[in-house]
């Protein structure tokens, strides 16, 4: 039995109720520490946040052992406030455009004060955008296993910008304008087009290499191998990028370049940490060739 301290994570945001110290078994679960934690707080074990002075999280599913921890040890705990599935965010992330680019395809007089005939181009883009965001949906539900349940309730506001404003508003004001794209020789179009079906079957397929990764109901991470992984360690947000890219050709329209630009920077950042923390985690196993994101380039 060892007896840790338990302080405030910021010093502004006082926990009411958290215990100055907790007698515990080296050998138990991160999750009975955070059970002590919330039944003498208050606050649910999805609220609770344990790190150590080195910012070390204490993962549940882990032996608090594994973090060397000894008598007097300081942990600190971060209340995250009120949290939301993960899941729910992705839904009600992605019903933006589901929602916004019928809106402004179909009611045309209301949003442009003008009836007139859609190009096969803007026609085209609605249900490629409809395809994606319902893929996406429907990878929520039954592909991705995701290692966290919940987020906190605010994310909800900040994530949701990129795909209700960008990817929704911006996106579909610009290109159900009228004249706004004008068709394209059909080798062209069915050339972009088939770019963007290789692009999203080839991100389902990462998706379901990612899944197969984790058995249900854990949080296991492993090395993924196969199709893109060979070459980087986030494939998927390459055919992500891919895909709208072929839209970006397709519209030739300034909000679709805009909106490309911020989610390939966004998942290019993304890619840089996973692939430090996949090098990290699987120190000397992880294959040396590997780029984060970009193959042969970054
Ligand atoms: N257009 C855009 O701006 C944009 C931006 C971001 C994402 N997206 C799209 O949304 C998709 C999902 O994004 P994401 O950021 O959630 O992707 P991600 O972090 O690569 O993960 C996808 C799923 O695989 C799991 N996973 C990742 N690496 C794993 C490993 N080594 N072992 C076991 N499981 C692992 C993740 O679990 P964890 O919960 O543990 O991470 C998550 O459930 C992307 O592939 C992309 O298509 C689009």
């Amino acid at each position: 039995m060892i007896t840790v301290n338990l302080r405030a994570k910021s010093p502004k945001a006082k926990i009411a109720r958290l215990p100055p110290t907790l007698d515990t078994d080296a050998s138990a679960t991160v999750e009975s520490l955070v059970g002590s934690i919330s039944a003498a707080t208050k606050l649910g074990p999805e609220r609770i946040r344990l790190t150590l002075i080195d910012n070390t999280r204490l993962l549940p599913g882990t032996l608090l052992e594994k973090y060397d921890l000894q008598d007097n040890s300081i942990i600190y705990v971060k209340d995250l406030g009120y949290q939301v599935k993960w899941a729910t965010v992705f839904y009600i992330e992605y019903a933006g455009p589901l929602v916004i680019h019928p809106l402004l395809y179909h009611f045309q007089s209301l949003f442009y004060h003008q009836e007139f005939a859609h190009s096969t181009i803007q026609t085209t883009v609605l249900n490629l955008v409809l395809l994606h965001y319902l893929k996406r949906e429907l990878e929520t539900m039954f592909v991705h296993r995701f290692s966290n349940a919940t987020m906190p309730v605010l994310y909800i506001f900040r994530n949701s910008f990129h795909y209700w404003v960008l990817s929704g508003v911006l996106l579909g004001y610009f290109v159900y304008a009228p004249n706004a794209c004008a068709d394209l020789p059909p080798w062209a179009y069915y050339a972009l087009v088939g770019s963007w079906v290789f692009a999203e079957i080839s991100n389902f397929i990462t998706h379901l290499i990612l899944s197969s990764l984790r058995p249900k109901g854990t949080t296991q991470r492993k090395i993924p191998y196969g199709y893109g992984f060979s070459m980087v360690s986030c494939p998927n947000y390459f055919f992500e990028s891919l895909g709208w890219l072929a839209v970006v050709f397709l519209t030739r329209n300034w909000a679709a370049a805009v909106f490309w630009t911020v989610s390939t920077v966004t998942m290019f950042k993304w890619a840089l940490k996973k692939h430090s923390k996949y090098k990290r985690e699987f120190a000397g196993k992880y294959p040396k060739n590997r780029k984060a994101m970009f193959p042969y380039i970054a």
